[in-house]
């Protein structure tokens, strides 16, 4: 038997509940939480539509005020155990397990879903498209992608079949992963005439997790489009761009003048929602809550908006100089009055507002004052 928070499950086999994804379902909790409460979805219907254990389902319900979910579960021996730890929750007459797979449900169900969780094996590509056709207009939408190494460019051919982007292979990758998915969640939604509002999205372990609103109208959907764009990097000094719109022909850096690489096309909107992420940092400060995880929500929470970060020991080896501390850097860019912060997605590296003159100019000056 396996107890996290509220809920207790029995399974035949442990690859259908990873006890290493519990951060995942706790911050999926916490924004289920807020979306309920805070945006005043009282009666939301959820759908846990990969669920296996039902371990999502059954704490969305026991923790987070969602009173009526549906549950699809496509494996035999999996579906068994989901409809017995239903039981064991006592929440049969408010979780409804189906053993079918998220395709069949979608083309023949009448209902739409007002919180629909994605949590597959690897890619959730194949479902995404089936899932918008059951979304209704506000609904928000979880999805993890564990498919990292696609993403986060070990397999740049796979990343452009999938998700139609090129990826970044560097220490820019785990944003420039979240950055894709959403990219592709916002195209296919922008299909369905949905446009999206990004909660949260973040990188832990093997994973990448999104939270986004779908709002209907074709306004909003063509918004959503606007916001797609791509990422420029220096191989030459370090310098990051990002700039909307369609792929240029050739990109010059501005620092050093050679041709940067660009990647993408990814999304280049806001990929937080202040009020949300401040809602799951101050969940995670309840008790009861592993202390590891409450750091990675008070990151996320803290992080500024500015896209794509400064890997900071990369660029101390591209102008030969003795490493620095990150904490010293983001502390001298914001003295020097721009915006600055850590970053969840990697831990030397700083987001800031200052362009990479200036953070050359922080690596220098803190060199100088080490001697
Ligand atoms: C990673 S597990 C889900 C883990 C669970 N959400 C948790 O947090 O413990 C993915 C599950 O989705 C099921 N699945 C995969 N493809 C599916 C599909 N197309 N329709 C329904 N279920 C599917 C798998 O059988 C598996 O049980
Ligand atoms: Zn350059």
């Amino acid at each position: 038997m396996y107890s996290e928070s509220s809920a207790r499950i029995a399974m035949h086999s442990r690859s259908f509940m990873n006890p290493e994804a519990r951060f995942s379902r706790d911050f999926s909790v916490a924004i289920v939480d807020y979306y309920v409460k805070e945006l005043k979805h009282t009666d939301a219907r959820l759908l846990d539509s990969t669920a296996a254990t039902g371990i999502r389902a059954i704490r969305y319900c026991k923790e987070a005020g969602i009173s009526k979910a549906t549950c699809l579960e496509i494996n035999r021996s999996a579906f068994k155990d989901l409809r017995a730890n239903v039981a064991r929750n006592r929440l049969r007459s408010r979780i409804e397990p189906i053993s079918t797979s998220i395709q069949e449900f979608a083309n023949t169900t009448k209902v739409k879903f007002d919180v629909i969780d994605l949590d597959p094996f690897g890619s959730p590509v194949p479902n995404i498209n089936d899932l918008l056709k059951i979304t209704s207009d506000g609904a928000l939408m979880m999805v993890t992608a564990t498919d990292t190494a696609v993403l986060c460019g070990a397999q740049e051919r796979a990343c452009r079949k999938l998700y139609d982007s090129r990826p970044i292979h560097n220490k820019l990758c785990y944003e420039s992963g979240a950055r894709i998915l959403l990219g592709y969640i916002a195209r296919q939604a922008a299909q369905f005439n949905f446009g999206i509002e990004v909660l949260a999205a973040f990188y832990n372990r093997h994973y990448i997790r999104a939270f986004v609103l779908a709002s209907k109208g074709a306004k909003q959907a063509s918004e959503s489009i606007d916001q797609m764009g791509y990422v420029g990097y220096c191989t030459g000094c370090g310098n990051v761009k990002t700039a909307k719109g369609a792929y240029p022909k050739r990109l010059e850096c501005d620092y050093c003048g050679r041709e940067m690489q660009f990647y993408g096309r990814l999304w280049l909107g806001s990929i937080k929602s202040g009020a949300a992420a401040a809602y799951a940092s101050r969940y995670f400060g309840q008790s009861g809550y592993p202390k590891a995880e409450m750091r990675i929500a008070e990151a996320i929470n803290d992080e500024i908006a500015a896209p794509f970060y400064y890997h900071i020991p990369s660029i101390t080896k591209l102008m030969k100089a003795r490493s620095v501390g990150v904490d010293e850097i983001m502390q001298r860019l914001s003295a020097a009055g721009y915006e600055s912060s850590k970053t969840h997605f990697e831990s030397s590296s700083v987001k800031s507002a200052a362009g990479i003159r200036d953070v050359r100019d922080a690596i220098e000056n803190a060199l100088k004052h080490k001697n």
